[in-house]
């Protein structure tokens, strides 16, 4: 008798369940009961935040900073979720992903802009802003005003200007201390004419490749070298395939912060009003901090690898400064003449490093 009971209960389970998912009805037709904490979460706004590098490096403790400063000024309605190291977007599609809705917010290195937006090569330009305060005064300045302006024909907005460092190069053949060393080198870049013409300049050949493809391009020995900051270096482990670094900071790699247009125009004015002062903090931030970052990574690439680090003497320097005068020549043609004009003015107020 009880074990008819137990078929006869599984027969009906059985029925309810083929009903229930066949049909794709509701399981419980009784209303949902939500608390007041579910409520807050889905209310909440949500902006997804993509980026390449690594979490340890300015651009990634940045992002760290502008989240929970999102989340304390907005009294947690807007909540910044991160994806880093290149988790979700690349270089190549990051992009598109912003424009298209993909994700709310990315932070790509000017130079990734320079192929859509020319005027962004100017940011490029070897030894233009030759020390941390040249470069402040480009982002803060007319310069980083007109560049943002450039952005308005497209659905990305600019937020602003976030830093990381001057760019070094490194290589596993032979000490980079002329320019003459570059000669028949095979270098990993960033995309952008400036840094096509910086290589052409040096008579280097390059390969334009996604930041997290650099590694596995130095390992298999597809490149012999690549510029980038040091606590992109140090972050990437560069130094284990690198036998070089040259500290030549001979331009400056930062990041244009960018939001959705259409998303942000949906937002309260509240809500644009404490994102802008989170990332107006974040910016005094990473500015202040990111020399820190990457002079703790040169202590620490000191102390515990191997690779040998020279740095540029000051007659080496002018010889390198001579060597760029084509760059200028060439770029100079398709940025417009009044941020040339700054750009000359920047140089000249501003001593060589
Ligand atoms: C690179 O591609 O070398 C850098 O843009 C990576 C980054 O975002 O710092």
């Amino acid at each position: 008798m009880k074990s008819i009971a137990v078929i006869a209960a599984f027969i009906l389970l059985g029925i309810l369940t083929a009903i229930f998912s066949g049909y794709n009805l509701p399981v419980s037709t009784s209303p949902i009961v939500h608390d007041d904490e579910q409520d807050g979460i889905s209310d909440r706004v949500i902006i997804r935040f993509s980026h390449v590098a690594a979490e340890n490096t300015p651009k990634g403790m940045a992002a760290r900073y502008f989240a929970e400063a999102v989340e304390t000024k907005t009294n947690h309605d807007v909540h910044v979720e991160i994806y880093s190291n290149g988790e979700i977007y690349q270089d190549q599609n990051e992009w598109e992903a912003l424009t298209n809705g993909k994700v709310e917010m990315i932070a790509p290195a000017t130079a990734k802009l320079s192929t859509r937006f020319p005027n962004w090569q100017v940011l490029d330009l070897p030894y233009a802003f030759p020390t941390y305060q040249a470069v402040q005064e480009a982002y803060d300045g007319k310069i980083g005003k007109e560049l943002m302006k450039d952005l308005t024909q497209s659905n990305a907005k600019g937020l602003g200007f976030w830093y990381n460092g001057f760019k070094q190069f490194t290589n596993d053949t032979h000490p980079i201390l002329q320019p003459e060393d570059m000669e028949q080198l095979h270098f990993r870049t960033m995309p952008g004419p400036t840094i096509k013409a910086q290589f052409d300049a040096l008579n280097t050949s390059t390969s334009q490749l996604s930041f997290n493809k650099t590694y596995r391009n130095l390992e298999v020995d597809f490149i012999d070298g690549q510029e980038n900051t040091v606590s992109n270096i140090y972050s990437k482990k560069f130094y284990q395939e690198q036998k070089y670094m040259t500290i030549s900071n001979h331009a400056y790699l930062g990041y244009a912060v960018l939001v959705n247009e259409q998303f942000w125009n949906k937002l309260s004015k509240t809500h644009q009003k404490a994102i802008t002062e989170a990332n107006k903090e974040t910016t005094d931030w990473v500015r202040r901090h990111s020399i820190e970052i990457n002079d703790s990574h040169i202590r620490q690439l000191k102390r515990t690898t191997d690779i040998q680090i020279d740095t540029l003497t000051n007659n080496q320097y002018q010889k390198w400064e001579k060597a760029f005068s084509p760059v200028y020549f060439q770029v100079e043609k398709s940025i417009s003449s009044s941020l040339m004009k700054e750009v000359h003015r920047i140089q000249e107020n501003y001593s060589s490093p």
